[in-house]
């Protein structure tokens, strides 16, 4: 059942259809939310008859919206917004996951900047509950009224947030974990640091996420940030210590903590 949005005169269109970009860890997440929403979760059969794979945009002909989450790469996501504007029909609304990366930027090589919005979800995105919904300028109203109805459908809390560098979430959190690695360098124990911060309360602490969300999106964030503000932030040389060490977080089994099946996170 679609919900009216009357505050603003505008009613939501239906989104029957969603195609997501990118099948790692977003968008597998992003997937796996919107299939939620709309089945009996111990209807497996049911789930996979919802999900349909493809290679080809020439696919997306009928879809109502398209979410893009590949790696952080500004190249790389300009060139599939202006190939998806081409293959999607004129009203599709042309999301982004991105963390960081200006939308204006993503939406650059295209002419539909009134359908562009970011709708950044948190991993694990089937889980998260808030949806970070990030407007430009130029993004119509009826786009944000689409997408906040279909972030209320799929039980998630949609917040509209401006377009900066770090939106809302990351331009608070990218401080916090910059003051942990500080921290470090100064000599404090990592693991002391998680072990803190979850006994302050957060389900765990900035390493621990580090490995959790990877480390393609922690350097991908941290050059963002650096570009953005060079004059305050740290440039700590820990990510790529581990990458260099052939260490790649959770997905790998092995970051800051060793990941070995069934038994919880180690710190090593
Ligand atoms: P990931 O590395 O797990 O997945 C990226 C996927 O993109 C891979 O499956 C890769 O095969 C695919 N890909 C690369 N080039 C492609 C192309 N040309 N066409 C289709 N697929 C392509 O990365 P992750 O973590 O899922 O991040 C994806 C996006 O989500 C990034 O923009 C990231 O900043 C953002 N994001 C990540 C969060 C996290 O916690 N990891 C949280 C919120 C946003």
């Amino acid at each position: 059942k679609v919900p009216n949005v009357t505050d603003i005169g505008l009613k939501p269109r239906a989104v029957k259809k969603v195609a997501v970009i990118g099948g790692g860890l977003m968008g597998s997440g992003i997937t796996t939310a919107l299939i939620l929403s709309n089945i009996y979760v111990d209807k497996a059969d049911k789930a996979i008859s919802m999900l349909k794979g493809v290679l080809d945009y020439s696919e997306f002909r009928d879809v109502d919206m398209v979410i893009e989450a590949v790696i952080e790469k500004v190249p790389l996501k300009q060139k599939i917004f202006s190939e998806i504007e081409k293959a999607c029909p004129p009203h599709c609304i042309l999301a982004t996951n991105t963390s960081t990366i200006d939308l204006n930027v993503v939406g650059e090589k295209t002419s539909s900047q009134d359908r562009i919005i970011g709708a950044h979800f948190f991993s694990p995105a089937h889980v998260m509950p808030l949806l970070e919904i990030v407007r430009t300028e130029k993004t119509s109203a009826q786009t944000i009224v689409d997408l906040m109805t279909v972030g209320k459908i799929i039980k998630k809390v949609p917040v509209v947030v401006g377009n900066c560098t770090g939106f809302a979430v990351n331009r608070t959190f990218f401080p916090y974990t910059q003051s942990a690695q500080l921290l470090v360098n100064l000599g404090v124990d990592v693991f002391r640091i998680d072990r803190l911060i979850t006994s302050f309360g957060l389900p765990m602490g900035p390493f621990q996420l580090q490995d959790l969300a990877g480390y393609g999106v922690a350097l991908a964030v941290g050059k963002e940030f650096a570009d953005a503000f060079p004059d305050r932030t740290f440039r700590s040389p820990l990510v790529q210590l581990l990458v260099n060490n052939g260490r790649n977080g959770k997905n790998n089994g092995k970051g800051y903590y060793l990941y070995e099946k069934g038994s919880k996170p180690k710190p090593d």
